[in-house]
Parts: structure tokens; C-alpha cells; sequence
């Protein structure tokens, strides 16, 4: 195993199940809807790839890419955003697929804005929930699982740019990142 981990979360076998878990639900719920899947790049894409296949019903696919400005600690939550969609939201249901929520900043103000574009609905699937790190509210339609308040890579998840193709979600050892 690399150096830098510290604990496997998830295996490649449990992530597999869960994922399957989440799109039947997402099925269910998006049956005779106008789903829109918006991956937030770089870190959804593993998660995002995995989930519409097991999503068995027609969606249109987007991506967008956005970085938060300052600190953790700040609450104004400002976000800019460095790739824009390629398709309109208006009147389309919306599900954003993001790796991981932390402090909820990204989240809180793509759904303030996608509903602003007139979005019929929008919701969230998110594969990982770091609860304990979380300023901004945000209403987590779908989560795959709460992880605690380390720093988590693999499964498209990175520290650095580094890690996001290990095929199981771990916790990285704290000198790594300290
Ligand atoms: P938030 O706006 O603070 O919720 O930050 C969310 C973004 O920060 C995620 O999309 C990740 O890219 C990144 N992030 C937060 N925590 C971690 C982590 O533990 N590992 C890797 N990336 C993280
Ligand atoms: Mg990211």
C-alpha cells in the first residue's frame, strides 16, 4: 500500500455496492423526469462515471469547474467558476455530483445559482459527507458515506492532484498534509 495512507475507508468492493445503492434510489426518484447529471470536475468524475451507469434512465451529461476562494474558515462563500456548463438548466432536474462536501461552501452556491438559472429541481449526490467540517448549510439529497474530519483521497478524490486514481477511498497520514 502507498506510504501516505493512512486508513482504507472503503474498499473497491464496498464502494461498488454502495454506488449501486445510490442509483437505484436516484432511479426511483428521477423516473419520468428530465434528469441533468452536473459533475463538478476534477474530483467527481470516478463517482460520477460509476453512477450513471447504474442510473438506468436517460440523462442529459454536464460538467462544470469551480474554485473557492480563501480559507476554510471563511463563510462568505464566494466561488468562482472556471468552467461553465455546456447546456441550459431551465426547466431540467437537476442532480449535481460532487466527490465530497467539506465546509458546504461549493455546494451552497451552485445550488443557489443553478436555481437562479431556472432549474426545475435541483439535488445532490454526494459520495462522501465530512459532516463535522461543515459551515454553510446544505441539503444532501444522496450521500455515500460520512467520512471523519481527515483528509480523505482516492476514488477521484486528491491531495495535490495526487491520488485520485487509487480505486479505494482512504484517509492520508497527517504529516502528509500538516
Ligand atoms: P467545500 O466547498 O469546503 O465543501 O469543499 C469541497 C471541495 O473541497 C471538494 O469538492 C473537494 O475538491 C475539496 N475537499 C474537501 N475536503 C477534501 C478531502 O478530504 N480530500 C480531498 N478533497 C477535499
Ligand atoms: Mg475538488
Amino acid at each position: 500500500m502507498n506510504q501516505a495512507i493512512k486508513e482504507v475507508l472503503y474498499s473497491e468492493e464496498d464502494i461498488k455496492k454502495r454506488v449501486a445503492e445510490m442509483g437505484i434510489r436516484i432511479t426511483k426518484d428521477y423516473m419520468d423526469r428530465d434528469l441533468m447529471v452536473i459533475g463538478i470536475l476534477k474530483g467527481s468524475v470516478i463517482f460520477l462515471s460509476d453512477l450513471i451507469r447504474v442510473i438506468n434512465l436517460p440523462i442529459l451529461m454536464d460538467f462544470m469547474s469551480v474554485s473557492s476562494y480563501g480559507t476554510h474558515s471563511a463563510t462568505t462563500g464566494e466561488v468562482r467558476i472556471l468552467k461553465d456548463l455546456d447546456f441550459s438548466v431551465e426547466g431540467r432536474d437537476v442532480l449535481i455530483v460532487e466527490d465530497i462536501v467539506d465546509t458546504g461552501t461549493t455546494l451552497n452556491y451552485l445550488m443557489d445559482s443553478l436555481s437562479r438559472r431556472g432549474a426545475n429541481s435541483v439535488e445532490i449526490a454526494a459520495f462522501l459527507d465530512k459532516k463535522e467540517a461543515r459551515t454553510c448549510d446544505v441539503k444532501i439529497r444522496y450521500v455515500g458515506y460520512e467520512v471523519p474530519n481527515d483528509f480523505i483521497v482516492g476514488y477521484g478524490l486528491d491531495y495535490s492532484e495526487s491520488y485520485r486514481n487509487l480505486p479505494y477511498v482512504a484517509s492520508l497520514k497527517e504529516e502528509i498534509y500538516k
